[in-house]
């Protein structure tokens, strides 16, 4: 028998026992695993801890006010918010090569991550200096980097990941998810008091709205997709299917919002129209390898297609995804 009590309890122990006096900097993005490793460290260690939370101006709305209010307002832990959107959109100007710009912003995050990992390893005001870094690793990442991975021959889409910062900060890794899978990632979130809703989330990829602004990023067509998604997940967040008494957002694995940077004509009361078009894909998948697009019903879809035009001007055209992966991909870049 499983108890998540206990093993909460376990886990705690074993960090302040690994942790000690020392400090501890995690870099939080807001997803499910760094959430989790956030809170149950901040459960071991308090003040101990302190998050890194990077905002490069391509996440979903409101998304940086949330993180900050779930972590350092209700939870109390330390977070140092770093805006670095300027920045990114800077090193992102007249890049369209979705390869090119996944890099880039990996690149950047890291660059962000490294200067505000080096202040808090020099120790500043009341703290002597971090000696930690933690991860929000979990099993299968684990299992993933021990060679699975290399099976496949071609890389379709480099993942940014962090490997290698410990060593380069000079810092030592502190992972205390590495057994657990997704699942039980989860329900140790919720028994750490974080809101279901978060630890339940769809994922969302480190480069976040960059690969889902087709070609080059520009800051009106963040704020535009921002907007569009935003009704999109609300809506599947608050339509229920019958038969299963589950809302779309549960039935659905990944779903999201893609800013396509072409104009079509439309009308608007006696006027006509010259606007841009966003694409709905949501998908079902069990290992995100594979995966088929949703049969959403038509008047959820009929909903969010008139709110978006109604409600985010500038767009006056949605389209939905209905492609499977194989051969098309998830995201669209
Ligand atoms: P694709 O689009 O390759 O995506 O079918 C499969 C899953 O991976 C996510 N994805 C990413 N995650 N960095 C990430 O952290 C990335 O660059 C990236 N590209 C795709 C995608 O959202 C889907 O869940």
């Amino acid at each position: 028998d499983w108890i998540m009590g206990d093993y909460i309890a376990e886990a705690v122990a074993k960090i302040k026992a690994q942790v000690g006096d020392e400090e501890v900097i995690l870099g939080l993005s807001g997803g499910v695993d760094s959430s989790v490793a956030a809170a149950l460290i901040h459960r071991a260690i308090g003040d101990q801890l302190t998050c890194v939370f990077v905002d490069h101006g391509l996440l979903r709305l409101n998304e940086g006010d949330l993180v900050m209010d779930m972590f350092a307002g209700r939870l109390h832990v330390n977070v140092i918010r770093v805006d670095a959107t300027n920045q990114f959109m800077g090193h992102l100007t007249g890049v369209s090569d979705p390869e090119a710009k996944r890099k880039i912003i990996g690149r950047e995050f890291v660059e962000v991550f490294k200067a505000e990992a080096a202040k808090l390893k020099a120790g500043t005001g009341g703290h002597k200096g971090a000696t930690f870094l933690a991860q929000g690793t979990i099993y299968p990442d684990v299992i993933e980097s021990g060679g699975a991975k290399s099976k496949k021959a071609v890389t379709i889409k480099s993942h940014h990941n962090v490997g290698g910062l410990p060593e380069q900060l000079g810092l030592k890794l502190l992972e205390p998810l590495r057994d657990l899978f997704k699942d039980e990632v989860r329900e140790l979130g919720v028994a750490l008091g974080l809101p279901a809703d978060m630890v339940y989330r769809h994922p969302f990829p480190g480069p976040g709205l960059g690969v889902r602004i087709l070609g080059e990023i520009k800051q009106e067509y963040a704020d535009l997709l921002r907007r569009a998604d935003a009704i999109f997940i609300e809506e599947l967040r608050n339509t229920k299917d019958e038969a299963t008494g589950k809302t779309w957002y549960e039935l659905t694995s990944q779903a999201f919002t893609v800013f396509l940077p072409v104009k079509s004509v439309g009308v608007m009361g006696d006027g006509r129209t010259y606007d841009y078009v966003v694409a709905l894909r949501a998908v079902i998948t069990s290992d995100f390898m594979t995966a088929h697009w949703a049969e959403l019903p038509y008047a959820l879809l009929g909903r969010v297609s008139n709110r978006i035009i109604n409600e985010v001007r500038g767009i006056n055209r949605v389209v939905y995804d209905v492609s499977g992966k194989p051969p098309a991909t998830i995201e669209w870049e």
